[in-house]
């Protein structure tokens, strides 16, 4: 049974497909109204969770389909002890694909593995988050028209950052990207990201603390949060917590065509004076998230033999 776990689950003309779909639900969103009628999706959310839970959802119902789901793990039997795995051959019985989230890096992995169904990750731990990657993709297509030749700013907490891990393997398959690496020396983009999809292919790169002189050479800002979860220490969280925060001074020396990108939530990293900046694209990623969960919901479906 295929499943997505992580963007490598995905080729890069997979990853095209769906970016077609999706640019076509939105041209043509009736032609897609049923396409999923009568289907299940269940959200497992066994962590936190506005835009994931809710765009998997809103996507399911404009497909047609309909949606069970469970926002709270202490109101399911995973408070008594069951297992993932349990937990994802009982949903099996009941729905026709899983989007699931869970604090554990793996746990998507092993309900998977368990499960009869389609199982999507809809975030791991600190460790992947495809289709935040995918609603990241299509910002970048629907603002640049492409994903060639651009330079990209990845800025905030590099290490922790599942989202900023699949973009970067997921940008590294494109022609001619550059990279902007911008954090704190304690929060850098671990080595082994750096070897698998930067190094690997020759992809040049440079890594700063300094957002502000990195700035004017971006095509694409990408800001992060620091993430409170996934600190040991309140101590390092609190000295890290507002490294980057970009208000519109900062951006004076910006291209006029730059595409500030954040994965949201948002703490204090994007001033909310920006909002308004039409170079601002976080909304705009919000809404494609839902498109390309429509997409893949659809892809999945078929290749079960559901739809
Ligand atoms: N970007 C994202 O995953 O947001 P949520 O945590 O609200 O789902």
């Amino acid at each position: 049974m295929r499943s997505v776990i992580d963007i490598v689950d995905l080729t890069t003309e997979e990853l095209d497909e769906l970016i077609k779909t999706a640019v076509d639900i939105i041209n043509n969103p009736n032609k897609y109204s049923e396409i999923c009628r009568g289907k299940k999706l269940a959200t497992l959310f066994f962590e936190p969770s506005t835009r994931t839970r809710m765009s998997f959802e809103a996507a399911m119902y404009e497909l047609g389909g309909h949606v069970i789901s469970m926002t709270d793990a202490g109101s399911s039997s995973a408070a008594k002890g069951e297992s993932v795995a349990d937990t994802a051959k009982t949903v099996s019985c009941y729905t026709d694909i899983i989007a699931m989230r869970h604090p554990k890096e793996g746990a998507a992995y092993v309900a998977a593995k368990a499960a009869s169904i389609p199982v999507i990750n809809a975030g791991d731990g600190g460790h992947c988050h495809p289709t935040q990657t995918l609603a990241d993709l299509l910002t970048i297509y629907r603002e640049k028209g492409g994903f060639d030749n651009l330079t990209v700013g990845l800025c905030g907490d590099l290490k922790f950052g599942r989202t900023v891990h699949s973009l970067i393997n997921a940008l590294s398959r494109y022609n001619g990207i550059k990279y902007v690496l911008i954090s704190p020396e304690e929060l850098k983009l671990p080595s082994y990201v750096k070897a698998d999809s930067i190094k690997s292919k020759n992809i040049p790169y440079t890594q700063t603390t300094d957002l502000e002189s990195a700035m004017p050479e971006l095509d694409i800002l990408y800001m992060t949060r620091v993430q409170r979860e996934r600190f040991f220490n309140e101590e390092d969280y609190l000295r890290l917590k507002d490294s980057y925060i970009l208000t519109p001074d900062k951006l004076k020396n910006a291209k006029a065509d730059l595409s500030i990108m954040h994965p949201l939530p948002r703490v204090n990293e994007i001033s909310a004076a920006i909002d308004d900046d039409p170079r601002a694209c976080y909304f705009k990623q919000v809404l494609n998230g839902k498109y390309m969960r429509m997409a893949l919901i659809i892809k999945l479906l078929k290749e079960a033999g559901t739809i």
